[in-house]
């Protein structure tokens, strides 16, 4: 065989076994991606990622209170899944995650009124992962929220 043909035969070689591994190494990634309880629709890579960190950061800050199901605490806490406050109240609801909540508010049909206190040391980033992830969780389906979209509304909390 001549040096060229050898060179091509290593090339192509190096190829199968690069690609070989790249399938071995992403293979079982693919399917831990986002847990079932995520919309089944395709996401975006970015979606994904901001998902996957707002669910770290959910299990830290909220899942205390909300559940890691989003269900709440029977009168005391309200549900996250299924909200219909979070659907017609999206500004409050994303700087509430920051700011927290006082007084009474209504959710799914039953009423609330115990304070959420405030996350002061969530960034915007935070706020706009966390927010992805309780969106887009236990049927809700809202699709991404942008850190961009949480900088206007975090700048017109009350
Ligand atoms: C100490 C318990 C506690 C923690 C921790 C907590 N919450 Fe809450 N949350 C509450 C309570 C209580 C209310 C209702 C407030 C009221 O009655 O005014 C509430 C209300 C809400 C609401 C609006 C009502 C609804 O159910 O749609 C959202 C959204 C929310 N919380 C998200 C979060 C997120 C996201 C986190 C984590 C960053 C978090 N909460 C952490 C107790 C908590």
């Amino acid at each position: 065989m001549s040096l060229k043909a050898k060179n091509k035969l290593a090339i192509i070689l190096s190829i199968v076994i690069i690609s070989y591994l790249g399938i071995v190494a992403c293979g079982p990634q693919k399917s831990a991606e986002v847990p079932d309880y995520a919309p089944k629709r395709e996401m975006s890579v970015k979606e994904k990622q901001y998902y996957r960190e707002g669910q770290k950061l959910y299990t830290m800050y909220c899942a205390n209170c909300h559940q890691e199901d989003g269900s709440g605490l029977g009168k005391l806490i309200p549900p996250l899944a299924g909200s219909d406050y979070m659907e017609e109240n999206f500004s409050e609801s994303i700087c509430g995650i920051k700011n927290g909540f006082k007084g009474e508010m209504r959710v799914n049909g039953i009423i609330y009124n115990q304070a959420m206190p405030s996350n002061p040391n969530l960034k915007n980033l935070d706020i706009a992962m966390i927010a992805t992830y309780i969106y887009n969780s236990w049927g809700n389906d809202r699709g991404l929220i942008d850190v961009l979209e949480v900088e206007d509304i975090m700048r017109d909390c009350p």
